[in-house]
């Protein structure tokens, strides 16, 4: 299982030596939850700061979009070489454009589904999709408790896309209170990458912290 830590939980007056500390400690990928206080009640940060950190990193970038509008910040987000961007159903009026425009600027699409949202509904625009993040808490805040009912939503879900013919093609992300008791219960029903804020950021020992979770 991959482990892409959540930079929401780390110590923002030290971003570039938590970013240095967290990719020697062996992390997949760098989790940016974009907040933007509408879709979410909570604001984080956007594209010049994001800018920033991929001159701080060689790893990949998964940009999480908890915004209303994700459109209008795909081109710069494709300009500073982000390598995936997740967008929610719920925020997307025209999901299956919205992923198209993604992809067309050569990036991974990812979509996610909150933790009441069916995973249904993403059925018609699978062919559109490097990933899916199922939600496992209510979207922005960190330190917040695994929802179980969305993590027995996400094995259904993976089952499903299973039996689609998807396995290996469509990777099944969680967020949301991954910690050492909830990544075991992730790797058995299949999950390929869990995001972790606290569990990483939270303990002295980054390295193993992602290992636990691994
Ligand atoms: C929440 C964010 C998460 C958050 C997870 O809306 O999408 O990425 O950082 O934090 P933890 O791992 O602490 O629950
Ligand atoms: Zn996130």
């Amino acid at each position: 299982m991959k482990v892409f830590p959540s930079l929401l939980s780390c110590d923002f007056s030290n971003i570039a030596k938590e970013i240095v500390e967290v990719e020697r400690a062996g992390a997949d990928a760098l989790h940016l939850d974009v907040m933007d206080g509408h879709f979410v009640p909570n604001l984080t940060f956007g594209p010049p700061v994001i800018a920033k950190i991929k001159k701080a990193t060689s790893l990949p970038l998964d940009c999480h979009l908890m915004v209303e509008n994700p459109d209008q910040y795909v081109p710069e987000l494709a300009k500073i070489g982000v390598d995936r961007i997740t967008i929610h159903v719920e925020a997307c009026s025209h999901l299956q454009r919205s992923l198209q425009l993604i992809r067309s600027h050569g990036i991974k699409a990812g979509v996610s589904i909150n933790p009441a949202t069916p995973y249904e509904s993403i059925e018609w625009v699978l062919d559109q999709l490097d990933l899916v993040l199922s939600m496992t808490v209510n979207p922005g805040f960190g330190g917040q408790s695994l929802i179980p009912a969305a993590l027995d939503k996400t094995e259904r879900l993976i089952q499903w896309l299973d039996k689609k013919g998807h396995k290996g093609k469509i990777l099944v992300q969680i967020d949301g209170g991954v910690n050492e008791k909830t990544a075991p219960l992730a790797r058995k029903i299949g999950v390929d990458i869990v995001v972790a804020g606290n569990a990483v950021f939270g303990n002295p020992d980054y390295k193993k912290a992602i290992q636990e979770l691994r």
